[in-house]
Formats: structure tokens, sequence, C-alpha cells
């Protein structure tokens, strides 16, 4: 710790806190960063409206955080450093290799292509991957395209929601970007595009949690996932969490872009290092098994930075994510197939068969759907439902299926039916009102989320929600009312 002024809280306070914020937020602020923590921890618990930042701290330790607690947290103790196109080697490399590899495939099949920027701050990432596909795919309107971008500091997350930005962000821009894609103000900052705005999906995700992948906040079957300079402010055993999760978040054959500083044999070691001229990316390649060795790929032709491409730096064995061992063992999808069938008598195998009749279909769907084959996954889904047919969260899951594929009419049609057969389904009453958001109907929308809401506010907040993922009623109900902060005001009749 550098020498200067003493520390406002006692080091064994400190040392707790930050072993609290570690396990809740995955933020990991060892000795050399107590300024840093001592100096957020005061300017949060002024902000919780507490006079002295123990009494805060102490409250604080009481009790796992909720989400109010961690946004206000994340405000203060998380590092927003960012700009546009950034790290510029990885995304020539997305732009001339990544991408038109994947655009060629899924021209043939279904048009989709799914990315997430996890730990986006401002938005500066997510908007520069906008960009890249609207140059690098002429008919854009006819893809399904996410771009997914999520943060844990609610502060940056607005920002990067209105798109407005001052010269700074630009400061490894080429200048023609800003020209096309921007307007200026007249307070001389930059408005990006409506357009590539709207291709962007903005939400609160904290990393540290065992919230991904899942259907419900669509993190999974990820084609690429950039993490970039985010893995470098944890602990290594949560990088280790974190990393696992990703992975599983990716279609086989996904990517995981990190920046060049966090490169590690050892963390990374459930993927395929790729050795690009310039960089080291991270491929998901399940049916080949896991390898740490760096592939060659051929040396492309890069039409980006002038100046020979600059060697990348090694993956590290050692520093800061280095680990004895990795403790991932990937994960293997059991089927519930003829294998688990034991020879204990007819009736037993009989009703084993029927059980597998109905339940294989839809795990069949759940497959498809984390490797993002969506047609085959909604074929799947529709088998469950013949075989099953009053089973509600066959229809929650189509429904989530057809969400992802584009299809809101399909996936509204679904909630319908799940809803029909269970009218106390909190999940899909949520889901139903976020597709009436993204239809542009609020006010059905905000009638959805009180249903949903009036649902949850009757259970236990720990109880875990049927179809959800792990998703707690508790957590459910802090979402929803995070999504109904961020509307617009309601008209009179709503604002009760
Ligand atoms: C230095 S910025 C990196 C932004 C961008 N990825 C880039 O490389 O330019 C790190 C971001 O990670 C976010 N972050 C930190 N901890 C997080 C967590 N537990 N979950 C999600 N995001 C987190 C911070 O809020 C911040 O926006």
């Amino acid at each position: 710790m550098p020498i200067g002024l003493p520390l406002a809280l006692p080091d064994p306070l400190l040392s707790r806190l930050s072993d609290f914020l570690e396990a809740q937020m995955g933020l990991h602020f060892p000795k050399e960063r107590w300024r840093d923590l001592d100096r957020g921890i005061a300017a949060a618990s002024r902000e919780a409206g507490y006079a002295e930042a123990e009494a805060y701290i102490r409250w604080l330790l009481t009790a796992p955080l909720t989400r109010t607690q961690i946004e206000g947290l994340a405000s203060h103790l998380t590092v927003g450093e960012t700009y546009f196109f950034r790290e510029k080697r990885s995304l020539e490399i997305l732009e001339q290799q990544i991408l038109p590899e994947l655009l060629r495939t899924r021209a043939q099949t279904e048009k989709h292509l799914r990315i997430w920027s996890a730990g986006c701050c401002t938005g500066e990432e997510p908007y520069s991957i906008a960009m890249l596909l609207d140059q690098l795919i002429p008919d854009l309107e006819k893809w399904n395209v996410t771009i997914l971008a999520t943060d844990i500091n609610p502060q940056f997350l607005r920002k990067a929601a209105k798109g407005i930005y001052g010269a700074w962000s630009f400061r490894d821009t080429p200048g023609w970007i800003r020209e096309r894609y921007f307007t200026k103000r007249q307070d001389g900052r930059f408005e990006i595009q409506p357009r590539i705005r709207r291709r962007v999906t903005f939400s609160y995700l904290n990393l540290a949690e065992d919230a991904y992948p899942s259907l419900v906040n669509s993190t999974n079957a990820m084609d690429v996932i950039l993490c970039r300079n985010v893995l470098m402010y944890f602990a290594q055993e949560r990088a280790r969490k974190v990393v696992d999760n990703l992975h599983r978040s990716l279609v086989d054959g996904g990517w995981l872009i990190t920046s060049p500083v966090e490169t590690s044999t050892v963390l990374f070691s459930a993927f395929t290092a790729v050795e690009f001229p310039g960089a080291f990316l991270y491929r998901k390649m399940a049916a080949a098994g896991p390898r740490t060795t760096a592939v060659r790929y051929p040396v492309p032709w890069y039409g980006g930075e002038a100046g020979a491409p600059h060697a990348p730096a090694a993956p590290s064995e050692s520093g800061a994510f280095s680990v004895a061992q990795s403790a991932f063992a990937p994960e293997v999808l059991h089927e519930a197939s003829g294998e688990q069938a034991t020879e204990t008598g007819d009736a037993d195998s009989r009703e084993h068969d029927e059980r597998d009749m109905r339940e294989t279909p839809r795990r069949k769907a759940r497959a498809c759907a984390d490797e993002g084959r969506l047609a085959e996954a909604s074929e799947w889904c529709e088998q469950a439902i013949a075989a099953d047919k009053l089973n509600p969260a066959h229809y929650y899951l189509l429904a989530s299926i057809e969400q992802e594929r584009g299809q809101g009419e399909a996936a509204e049609r679904a909630l319908g039916r799940a809803l029909y057969l269970e009218p106390d389904f909190a999940l899909a009453h949520f889901t139903l009102g976020n597709l009436c958001l993204s239809g542009g109907r609020q006010r059905e929308a905000r009638r959805h989320f009180g249903n949903a809401l009036t649902l949850l506010r009757a259970c236990p907040a720990d109880v875990l929600l049927p179809e959800a993922d792990g998703l707690s009623a508790g957590r459910l109900i802090e979402i929803i009312a995070s999504v109904q902060a961020s509307l617009p005001r309601a008209p009179k009749e709503f604002a009760a």
C-alpha cells in the first residue's frame, strides 16, 4: 500500500469487508487496493445516508447483499475505464476471421448470431460490436442478431443506454467511425445513431452470481463472449468460476475473448487457446475435449492498424491468473436414455419407457437451445408438448426458445397457453411483460409485471421458482422492481 494518509477504517474491518465483497460481487480488494476500498465505501455510505462508514459496513455485513445494495456499492467500487474499439487486435480477428466463418455457416441454416459483452461498462464495447456487424452484414435486417451487454454497475448501464459520449471515448477510434455512426450534439458530445443503439440490449448481471447460463436472462447459447478487463479485478477462485460459467454459456465452437493482459493457460484450460498474430483467443471445443496447447491459425491478413502485427503475450503460467490445477471438469450432458434402464422387471421398465418418452424431447429441446440450434430446439419442444399437452413448463420452454429466435408472437402464444394451464406461473407473467415491453406495449407490460409481483410476494423470498434455473422469488421481485423503475412514469391509473 502506498505511504500516505492513514486509512479512515480499521484494518480488521476492511479485511472483513473485502472478503465479503469478494464473495458477493466478485470484487477483489487485496491490501494494496484498500485505499480505493476505503474511499469507495465512504462515498457509498454517504449515499446510503449513513454518517459513519463503519456503521454502514456493519449493517452490510449482517446479511447477503440485496440487489439494491449491490448496485449502490458497484457505483462506487467498480472501475469504469473503457473506450470504443479498445484492444483493436481482438476486434480485428473477430471481424476478419471469426464472424465471417460464423456468418458463412449460419447463412445456410438459421440466420442467427448471439454475442455477449460481459462487463460492458458504459457501452463502448458492445456498440463497437454493433458497428462492426453493421459493416459486415449487408442484409442485417434478415438476421436475428442478439448483442447482450451486461454489467453490475447501474450508473454505467444508464449511461450506456443513453449512448452519448465525450471525445475521450473515441481516443483510439478512426475518425470515420464517429462521422458515420454518431451525431454531434450542441454540447459537443456525440450521440450514437438510434439504429445502432437499438441493436444492443443492456441489462444488469452480477458475474459473481450463478445466474448464467440461463434462458431466463438470455445468457445461453452464445457464439461469442467478450469478457475483457473484468476478470483481472476478481480473485483467482472467483475468476475460475466465472470462466466456468462463461464456458457453459457458449455453444460448441463458440469464442471467449478476453484482454491480452488476462491471457492464461491455466485459467482458460477448458478452452482451446487459439493463437492469432497479436492475440490469443479461447474457443470452446467440446467434441475434441479441452486442450491448452495453442493452435496456430493460418496467418490472416490485417487491414487494420499500420505496422507489423505484434506478437501476442504468451499465456502466462504464473502471475495473477495462474492456479496450480484447474478444477474445471468439462460438463457432459447426460440424456435420460436407455443407458439408465436397469433390469428391474417389466413394470419398472415400462414405467421408465413412458417417463422417458415424456421427458426426452424436453431434454433434447433444452440441449439444442443451449447449443444455439433453435429450430431443432423448437421442434423437440413441440414433441414434448405433443406427448404431454397439459404441462405448462413445456409451453414456457417453447416461449423462451421462440423469443430467442425473434418470434415474438409465437412466444406470446406459448406463454398464453402456459398461463391458461397454470395461472400462478409467475415467471411466465414476467416473461410476457418483457415481451410486451419490447413490443412497446407498456401498459400491458405493467399489468403482467403486477401479476407476477402479486404471486411472488405470496411466497417465501428464498423459494426457487419452477423453470427459472435457480432464480428465487425474492430475486425476481428485485428484478421486476428494477425493470419497473426504468419505465417512464406510469399514466395516472397505474400510479398507485
Ligand atoms: C474496466 S471495465 C471493462 C469494460 C470493457 N469490457 C472493456 O474492456 O473496455 C470493467 C467492468 O466490469 C464490471 N464488473 C465488475 N465486477 C462485475 C461483476 N461482478 N459482474 C458484472 N460486471 C462487473 C465493472 O462495473 C466495469 O464496468
